[in-house]
């Protein structure tokens, strides 16, 4: 059991609540001399550190450890709603949209991790990764082989992290080796479930790739799991590319869209997460917020993939819950921040740019939130598990120019957006404790 009492000091920003369109100061607490006091891996007090300090009584401020961060930022662990760990080794591959990029790159990836050791591997080189991006939880695809899950929880495991996974589930349109059944995949994800689900911090999260790949049996299968086990997540793609959403009009002939694929599957409601969401209407948008089914937000994939825009302002117009990610390996990089500097350009393009509060808010609270994981994570309320990254604005020269030529914090954050990346990521913990440090 984590006893130990940590009290960190450094500046410290976190968001109570979406800052929305006027990105409203008042939806975050910033302490620019502040603390976090953490009791048993969990946040029992955030302030100003004088305050903190003050009121700790002398035995546990004798026993407590104390991580000295003044003169960089700390933020709740940053949280990536959408990633394919086994897509690493596809990253920057030239030339394709999706389903070609699907074929000729990413499914031959995957089909490497029918070999145990290729997935243990790469799950521990992933997670490593992660943490030094700054990224305490994420929302993770596997591939289709049941080991690939046990890979990445036993390397989540091994920090304490609060990560969801889930074996890809595919019976059709994919290469054999990298097809289930309807049957397989219902056997597989009950074992996982059973193994995995709860331990610890971990969850899972029932994967139906996308519907293209999935048979209306297999569909049903994902859905009437999701009904019937609590706290099950669910995640796929909806909506990424236009060849894409004429396929599953083909496939799927009788339905009324793409989301009403998976409607009629009992796999929209909460704690269901569609990667992408870019190609959507009106009616889609409120029927996602109606039934509290979140989208994750990849800029860098949608760009990479030619996809298209994914309009930020119109979601949280119409009240979803959306969450920000990286996509690996459509996407182009494990940072969030990174992701951050271009889900803002993706916003120039939209009706509404995306504001600096508003897009930490979307890398913290808003990905806990697009997860149903609020409760756990995303700020630093009382009771809430200590996950928190440590960011340096002075890791490059240029940062730390344009940093010294910004008044407010709002200047701050979008310079930090704009012009940082992993390098600024110091120091990384999860449950309180050191899971990265940079140097
Ligand atoms: N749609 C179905 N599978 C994938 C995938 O692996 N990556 C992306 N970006 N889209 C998908
Ligand atoms: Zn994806």
């Amino acid at each position: 059991m984590n006893q130990q009492i940590h009290l960190v000091r450094g500046a410290v920003l976190h968001f109570l609540r979406d800052p929305g369109p006027v990105d409203d100061a008042s939806a975050c607490e910033f302490f620019e001399d502040g603390a976090l006091l953490i009791e048993a891996g969990r946040v029992s007090a955030v302030g100003e550190w004088g305050h903190i300090a003050a009121a700790l009584d002398p035995a546990a401020r004798e026993h407590a450890q104390l991580h000295d961060y003044r003169g960089h930022l700390i933020l709740p662990g940053l949280v990536d709603t959408h990633i394919h760990y086994p897509q690493v080794g596809v990253l920057g591959s030239f030339g394709r949209q999706l389903i070609d990029w699907l074929t000729e790159f990413t499914f031959p990836a995957e089909s490497a991790f029918a070999d145990p050791a290729v997935a243990h591997q790469c799950a521990e080189f992933v997670v490593r990764r992660m943490l030094a991006h700054g990224t305490t939880t994420a929302s993770v695809f596997a591939t289709v082989h049941p080991h690939s899950v046990d890979a990445f929880f036993e390397a989540a495991s091994h920090f304490d992290l609060r990560m969801l996974c889930g074996k890809v589930m595919m019976d059709r349109n994919c290469p054999d080796s990298l097809r289930d059944t309807a049957v397989s995949a219902e056997h597989d994800s009950r074992a996982l479930i059973e193994r995995w689900h709860g331990h610890g911090r971990l969850r899972y999260t029932l994967t139906p790739r996308f519907a293209p790949t999935s048979t209306p049996q297999q569909l049903d299968v994902a859905g009437a799991l999701y009904a019937a086990w609590p706290d099950l997540h669910v995640q796929s793609h909806l909506a990424e590319n236009k060849r894409e959403i004429e396929w599953v009009r083909e496939l799927f002939p009788d339905r009324r869209s793409y989301l009403d694929v998976y409607a009629r599957h009992g796999l929209i409601g909460p704690r269901t997460i569609y990667g992408h969401c870019v190609h959507l209407d009106e009616a889609e948008r409120k029927w996602m917020a109606d039934t509290h089914t979140a989208a994750a937000f990849c800029p860098t994939s949608n760009l990479f993939l030619g996809s298209g825009m994914f309009d930020y302002g119109a979601a949280r117009d119409a009240g979803m819950a959306v969450g920000l990610a990286t996509d690996v390996g459509g996407g182009t990089s494990l940072s969030l921040i990174r992701t951050l500097g271009e889900a803002y350009k993706v916003s120039q393009f939209c009706a509404q740019p995306l504001a600096p509060l508003s897009a930490w808010y979307l890398a913290t609270l808003g990905g806990a939130r697009a997860l149903g994981l609020e409760h756990f994570i995303g700020n630093f309320e009382a009771g809430k598990e200590a996950d928190f990254v440590v960011l340096d604005l002075h890791a490059t020269e240029e940062l730390a120019w344009r940093i010294s030529h910004a008044s407010t914090l709002q200047e701050r954050l979008f310079a930090l957006q704009t012009l940082g990346d992993e390098r600024c990521v110091v120091a990384t913990h999860a449950m309180g404790r050191p899971v990265y440090r940079r140097d």
